[in-house]
């Protein structure tokens, strides 16, 4: 009786670890998993965004690092996202019109962050390419039904990439 019950136990404890979203987390389910495994930027530098330029510097190389994003940043922009980085959303860190590209990308981290109205421009809120060990956890996406299907793009593309994508949410899409 006591062994099942410290088993459960400790299985709750470790789901509850993952959704409270510790920076430093590292992705322990699905494809993200595979290969060398995806510890985002896990081991460099933490660095706290509330700006699209500073936004645009932090995740642009494929230097390890942490890139939180603090609040609300707001703007009309394609992101490039390199390798090894964890963009981690806190005090309801949210990007408005701000699309993240992320192409021949490996070991990318996206948490507990908020995306929505991203102009079809700027492709999907999200967009992922020949990318490898990302993990996309506890994401809010989202549009409004204000504009017609072409006036935003999709909210998160995957295309010839491998990634896990979990407890997220897509909303209000066209
Ligand atoms: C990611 O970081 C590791 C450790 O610093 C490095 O060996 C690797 O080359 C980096 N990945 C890319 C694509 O630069
Ligand atoms: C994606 O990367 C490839 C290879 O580096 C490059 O040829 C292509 O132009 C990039 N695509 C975009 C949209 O940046």
């Amino acid at each position: 009786m006591f062994l099942p019950k410290t088993a459960l136990y400790f299985l709750a404890a470790t789901y509850g670890v993952v959704s409270a979203a510790s920076i430093t987390d590292v992705c322990i389910v699905g494809y993200c998993t595979l290969g060398s495994g995806t510890s985002g930027g896990k081991g460099g530098e933490t660095v706290t965004v509330a700006s699209l330029t500073a936004l645009i510097s932090a995740v642009a190389d494929n230097t390890p690092r942490i890139v939180v994003v603090s609040g609300t940043i707001s703007g009309a922009a394609k992101v490039l996202v390199g390798s090894n980085k964890s963009i981690i959303g806190r005090n309801s860190g949210h990007l408005v019109g701000i699309g993240l590209f992320l192409n021949h990308s490996s070991n990318v981290i996206i948490r507990n962050t908020i995306h929505s109205k991203v102009l079809s421009t700027y492709e999907d809120a999200i967009t992922i390419k020949y990318s490898t060990n990302v993990w996309i956890d506890h994401v809010d996406f989202s549009n409004d039904r204000d504009h017609d299907k072409d006036y935003y793009d999709g909210l998160v593309d995957v295309t010839r990439a491998s990634v896990s994508i979990q407890n997220s949410r897509l909303h209000k899409h066209p």
